[in-house]
């Protein structure tokens, strides 16, 4: 079992897809453990995308994740990193398959509608900066 960080962008919000988001994870088996909405600010935002800050799209990056509410939930299961990064699709739309979340509700890479983390490391780290310890559910 693994455990992942999971974003509804803001877009995502807009759009009205976060039970539908949350029904996918469902279905396929994943666990909800923790849950919040809340609006990101720069500095949190910035160390959430540390790995890209210096790129070109960074400053762009932080504009949009700031720009609305977002849901953070941390979502558990067998593989869920793995399983929860096919189920989003890849990280251009344009190249996302029909049935992936992305592939039915994005269409360009910087409205991309969901995150989830890419590895064990990222997931731990992300979690962290959205979750404290005592908000997230271990009990089954
Ligand atoms: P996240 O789940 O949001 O972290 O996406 P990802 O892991 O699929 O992609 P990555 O971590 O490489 O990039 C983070 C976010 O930066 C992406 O979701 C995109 O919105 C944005 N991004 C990445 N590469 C580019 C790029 O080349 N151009 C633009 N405009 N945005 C990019
Ligand atoms: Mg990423």
């Amino acid at each position: 079992e693994s455990t992942t960080l999971v974003l509804v962008k803001p877009d995502g919000v807009q759009k009205g897809i976060i039970g539908d988001i949350i029904s996918r994870f469902e279905r396929r088996g994943l666990k909800i453990i923790a849950l919040k909405m809340l609006h990101l600010s720069r500095e949190r935002a910035a160390i959430h995308y540390e790995e890209h800050q210096g790129k070109p799209f960074f400053d762009g990056l932080v504009d949009f994740i700031t720009s609305g509410p977002i849901v953070a939930m941390v979502v558990k299961g067998n593989q869920a990193i793995k399983v929860v990064r096919t189920m989003m699709g890849t990280t251009n739309p344009v190249d996302a398959l029909p049935g992936t979340i992305r592939g039915d509700y994005a269409l360009t890479i910087g409205h991309n509608v969901i995150h989830g983390s890419d590895s064990e490391l990222s997931a731990i780290r992300e979690i962290k900066i959205y979750f404290d310890e005592k908000e997230i559910n271990r009990l089954d």
